[in-house]
C-alpha cells in the first residue's frame, strides 16, 4: 500500500464511521497566539474542544500536516539520529468532540489497525497513564484494551512524560494511552523494555487522547485544570510511521512518502 492509500484508508474509514472529513489546516495557525507551527491535528479543532465554538458535527477526521520544530513538542534534536522523527509529518487523526469517549476510541483503533490494515497483534504494545497527584490511573482504558483483544501482558503504564498529553503550557489536555509497534526481526526480541526505551526497536504509531481539561495558567505561575465542557477524543497517527509498518522498512525515510525526496537530491547532488 502506498502512504497516499493508508492516507485515504484512514479518512474513509471514520468517514464511514461517521466522522466529517476535514481538510488539514495550513501550517501557520491562524488564530493562536500560543503556537509558532501547527503541531497537531486538534489545534484547528481547539475551541470546539473548549466549548468555544460550535460546528455542525460532533466527529471529524483529517490528515493535518504538523512542524514540530519548537515548543513543547519540538522533534527537531532527534532528527538524524532516528529513523521516525522528521520535524514535518502529517498527523492522521479522528476526534469526537463530547460525542464518543474512550470506549469507541480504543475500538476503532483496534478495528483499523487489524482488521482494516491487518496488523500483527503479535507486534503491538499498548500504554495507559499510570496517574499521578491530581489525575488517577487510567485503569479503564486497560480495561478497554483486554476487551477488544489487546494481551494484558502488552498494556504498560507510564507517567506524565509519556501518558498525559497537552497541546502547550494552557489549552486542552488530558491522559492518553498509546499504541506501539514492533519493528525487530528476531520475536525473541519483542520485549517490554523497548516500549518508550531507546532506538527505533519498537515505535509509537499513535496516541488517543482521552481531553478531559482545559490547563490555564494563574496570576502566580501555577496552573489549573478544568474539565471540558465535555470528555472528548483526540487522535494522532503518524502516516510515515505506519507507512514504514506498511511498508515493511525500518525507517520512515524509506517509504514511498519521502525516499523519493532523497533520491531526488541524491541525484542533484
Ligand atoms: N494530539 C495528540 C498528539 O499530538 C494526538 O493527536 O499526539
Amino acid at each position: 500500500m502506498t502512504g497516499s492509500e493508508i492516507r485515504q484508508k484512514f479518512l474513509d474509514y471514520f468517514e464511514k464511521n461517521g466522522h466529517k472529513v476535514v481538510h488539514s489546516s495550513p501550517l501557520l495557525p491562524a488564530n493562536d497566539p500560543t503556537l509558532l507551527f501547527i503541531n497537531a491535528g486538534m489545534n484547528q479543532f481547539k475551541d470546539v474542544f473548549l466549548g468555544n465554538e460550535k460546528r455542525d458535527y460532533a466527529r471529524a477526521v483529517s490528515s493535518q500536516k504538523c512542524i514540530r520544530a519548537g515548543g513543547k513538542h519540538n522533534d527537531l534534536d532527534e532528527v538524524g539520529k532516528t529513523a521516525r522523527h522528521h520535524t514535518f509529518f502529517e498527523m492522521l487523526g479522528n476526534f469526537s468532540f463530547g460525542d464518543y469517549f474512550k470506549k469507541e476510541a480504543i475500538a476503532y483503533a483496534w478495528d483499523f489497525l487489524v482488521n482494516e490494515l491487518g496488523l500483527d497483534t503479535e507486534r503491538l504494545w499498548f500504554t495507559v497513564f499510570e496517574g499521578d497527584d491530581v489525575v488517577g490511573p487510567d485503569d479503564e482504558a486497560r480495561e478497554l484494551w483486554i476487551e477488544v483483544g489487546a494481551k494484558p501482558e502488552r498494556i504498560l503504564g507510564f507517567g506524565k512524560k509519556d501518558n498525559f498529553w497537552q497541546m502547550g503550557d494552557t489549552g486542552p489536555c488530558g491522559p492518553c494511552s498509546e499504541i506501539h509497534y514492533y519493528m525487530g526481526d528476531d520475536p525473541a526480541n519483542n520485549l517490554a523494555k523497548w516500549v518508550n526505551g531507546e532506538g527505533d526497536t519498537t515505535v509509537e504509531i499513535w496516541n488517543l487522547v482521552f481531553m478531559q481539561y482545559n490547563r490555564t495558567q494563574n496570576d502566580d505561575g501555577t496552573f489549573t485544570l478544568t474539565p471540558l465542557p465535555a470528555p472528548s477524543v483526540d487522535t494522532g497517527m503518524g502516516l510515515e510511521r505506519i507507512t514504514a509498518v506498511m511498508q515493511g522498512v525500518k525507517s520512515n525515510y524509506n517509504t514511498d512518502l519521502i525516499k523519493p525526496l532523497v533520491d531526488f537530491a541524491a541525484k542533484l547532488a
